[in-house]
């Protein structure tokens, strides 16, 4: 059976994408290494925990004699990176953990990769997934970041990401080690860690909390749902080929009052509360540091050379992701009250 490690599984998009690969791929023995910060939480893989082809590893992308003894004493077919340090907000306060597990994190691990298949590349891939902040804002509508954008980033959230991207394909130019990069817009769906935007509203929404705004609520974001987001890492994983940078998206653009708008509406119904009563909580607050305009993603390539397009409309995604947060209270309150991590320090 072939090993694939998965970094960061414990994350939002990395328990996807790890049900997805334990759930569709039998013939694969997934290991999902995470360092469980506070972004990781192993109740997202529940279902699956105890899945004969899974295995969790609890360990630090950062600490290099860990990565390098894991690495050369398993024979990984493949490694998709997911573990980072992912709310810019937190960059703004906190930037050198950004810089310790975005860049550093990465390359122990394309360090580990090279020495280990130094002689046997083939059939190997590293696959490391990346983010559409790396290419900075758009402002004229109708643009559209593609896979030739030039990097731009203004935060030191998507420094960091880009520069972990240039070590990745700096790697592959150097060592030729087979790589690929994959570039995603904004996500959501269940497991959303409650500082990000659609999971927090809904949090204050059901807590009759103020609902922050930053600035004027203009700037623009292209959202897709986690698990279209973790097809495409499949489809990519499998088809794309080395070298390749491919931009994912959900062609599903919204300035932020206009989102918090329709949850707060979307909210009205699924709680019993009179039309408009939510949207009274919206509070406009200071504005994000360097806070980017626009981001939307071409994802042109990707559709026409895989064949991947988003599966799920947003009405019908935000609605179950809606019904998702309702339906898991002890979820939310287990990961804002911080209760999680110590089940995690009794556990291991
Ligand atoms: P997340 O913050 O929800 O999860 C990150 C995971 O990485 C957590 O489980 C955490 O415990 C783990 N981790 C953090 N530091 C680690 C370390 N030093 N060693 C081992 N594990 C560590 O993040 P997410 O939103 O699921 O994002 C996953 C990846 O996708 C990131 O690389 C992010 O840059 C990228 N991405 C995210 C989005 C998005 O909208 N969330 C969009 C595009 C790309
Ligand atoms: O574009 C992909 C990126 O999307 C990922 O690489 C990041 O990991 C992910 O966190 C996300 O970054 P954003 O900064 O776009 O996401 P966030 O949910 O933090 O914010 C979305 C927008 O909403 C942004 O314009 C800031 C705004 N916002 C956010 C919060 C948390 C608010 O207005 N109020 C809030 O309370």
């Amino acid at each position: 059976m072939k090993k694939i490690l998965i970094t960061g599984g414990a994350g939002f998009i990395g328990s996807h994408v790890v049900r997805r690969f334990v759930t569709y791929h039998p013939e694969y023995h997934i290991y999902n290494l995470d360092a469980l910060t506070y972004a990781g939480n192993l109740e997202n893989l529940r279902d699956i925990e105890n899945a004969p082809n899974y295995t969790f590893v609890k360990g630090d992308i950062v600490d290099a004699e860990f990565i390098d003894k894991l690495i050369s004493e398993n024979d990984f077919h493949g490694i998709i990176h997911l573990a980072a340090e992912s709310h810019v907000d937190r960059s703004i306060t906190d930037p050198m953990s950004f810089v310790m597990t975005n860049v550093v994190g990465t390359v122990n691990l394309l360090n580990a990769a090279r020495k280990t298949w130094k002689d046997n590349f083939a059939g190997r891939r590293f696959y490391h997934v990346s983010t559409d902040e790396v290419y900075g804002e758009l402002h004229d509508p109708g643009t559209f970041f593609t896979e030739e954008t030039s990097y731009d980033p203004r935060s030191p959230y998507s420094a960091s990401k880009a520069s972990s991207d240039h070590f990745v394909r700096a790697y592959e130019n150097t060592y030729k080690l087979p790589v690929v990069i994959s570039n995603c817009s904004n996500n959501y769906g269940p497991n959303h860690f409650p500082e990000k935007l659609i999971p927090l509203m809904i949090h204050n929404i059901i807590q009759s909390k103020p609902l922050p705004v930053y600035g004027k609520g203009e700037n623009v974001r292209d959202w897709l749902f986690v698990e279209d987001h973790a097809i495409a890492i499949d489809v990519i994983f499998h088809d794309g080929k080395n070298g390749e940078t491919y931009n994912i998206g959900g062609h599903n653009e919204w300035k932020n009052l206009d989102l918090v708008l329709v949850l707060c509406r979307l909210m009205d119904k699924k709680l019993g509360r009179a039309d408009g009563e939510t949207e009274k909580l919206i509070t406009y607050v200071t504005d994000r540091a360097g806070h980017d305009l626009r981001y939307a993603i071409d994802a042109t390539k990707l559709s026409e050379e895989l064949g991947w397009k988003p599966s799920l409309q947003f009405e019908e995604g935000l609605e179950r992701t809606v019904d998702w947060y309702l339906a898991n209270g002890e979820w939310l309150e287990n990961v804002t009250s911080g209760n999680y991590q110590k089940y995690y320090s009794d556990m291991y």
